[in-house]
């Protein structure tokens, strides 16, 4: 028989008081994707060190990859990790893009504190059902529910959006009414991976870097309006970082015309009702550009710990970065 875990248990909580604080200090709460060891510790050791809340997410293709039982004593590892090291950071267990009830109850009974269920890609209607369904059943165990409306354009999982549909301002009332969530993601200009703009979509500025079009800051303020001290969620936010796209093209990688969301935009974001901001991509940008530099400097190298030791230095400094200067969630814990 298998025993439910709460993850009260693991040492983690639920998104409710890290939003009320996030919302009131005008700052987000930074949500890093996870799926191997160097990514995780590379993020709790970077919130530790910059002394922030933070949200470590895991999506179904880190579920297959990983395992998600393997993934979840990870989880537990981190935390028992950070307070070995003395330190008393919320941390937070997430399901990220979960799509069906039955992968959102594994996920509760197994020791998440917090899900997504993102019925985005379903009629209005069906996304409300589905969405009621797994907060009736997460709110039972305090777990905290992340539903979406709007649509990213982009990859999400398998699922590929040719063009975003941003979210509808007079929606948002019904939908948090009608299923109680506890956040929201909207879709106001982000979109997930390194390719979020074309550049025929961009400007050029003095550095020759492209400048996509600005966010939907007035969708955003209609929601607030709509939806006053409400949490909302940011997919799709990384920067995209030139520095490692850089990096990648010249240790024999190709990522051509690879454009993010600039860390301005992010930051404004931030002070708003904005609570969560997902980070993937600039990670996995962050490891390839070391790996690729090391392991061409380096080709008598064949231990992943010279390798992977560097990448998850790079990844820790970055996401120092991030809370300090683009979330703003540093010195919150
Ligand atoms: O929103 C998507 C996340 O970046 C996770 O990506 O499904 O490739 O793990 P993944
Ligand atoms: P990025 O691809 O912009 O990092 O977005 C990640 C995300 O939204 C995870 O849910
Ligand atoms: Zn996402």
């Amino acid at each position: 028989m298998v025993t439910n875990i709460n993850y009260k248990d693991l040492g983690l909580v639920n998104s409710k008081e890290i939003f009320e604080k996030a919302m009131a200090g005008g700052y987000a709460v930074p949500a890093y994707n996870f799926n191997n060891l160097e990514q995780l510790q590379a993020v709790i050791l970077a919130c530790i060190e910059s002394n922030s809340p933070v949200i470590i997410q895991v999506s179904q293709g880190a579920r297959k990859y990983a395992n998600q039982t393997m993934l979840r004593h990870m989880a537990k590892g981190a935390v028992e990790m950070a307070r070995e090291l003395g330190s008393e950071i919320p941390i937070v267990l997430h399901l990220d893009h979960g799509d069906t009830f039955e992968l959102c109850k594994s996920c509760i009974d197994s020791g998440f504190s917090s899900v997504m269920i993102d019925g985005s890609h379903h009629s209005y209607e069906d996304n409300i059902a589905l969405t009621k369904q797994v907060v009736d059943y997460a709110h039972q165990f305090d777990v905290t529910v992340e539903g979406e409306l709007g649509v990213l354009a982009g990859i999400e999982d398998d699922v590929v959006a040719e063009k975003s549909t941003y979210t509808k301002p007079e929606e948002v009332v019904d939908f948090v009414g009608r299923t109680g969530v506890d956040s929201l993601a909207i879709s106001i200009g982000t979109s997930h991976g390194a390719f979020k703009f074309k550049p025929e979509q961009c400007t050029k500025n003095e550095e020759g870097v492209f400048v996509p079009p600005p966010l939907r800051f007035d969708i955003l303020e209609e929601i607030e309006k709509q939806l006053p001290g409400f949490p909302i969620v940011l997919h799709g936010s990384s920067s995209v970082v030139p520095k490692y796209i850089d990096m990648i093209n010249e240790y024999g990688g190709q990522l051509d015309s690879a454009i993010g969301i600039p860390e301005d935009q992010l930051r404004k974001a931030a002070k708003s009702a904005v609570c969560k901001i997902n980070i993937d991509s600039d990670g996995r940008l962050a490891i390839t550009a070391v790996v690729r530099k090391v392991l061409k400097e380096n080709p008598e190298a064949f231990d992943p710990r010279k390798y992977l030791g560097p990448a998850r230095d790079e990844l820790k400094e970055l996401i120092i970065h991030k809370n300090k200067n683009v979330v703003g969630s540093a010195d919150q814990a």
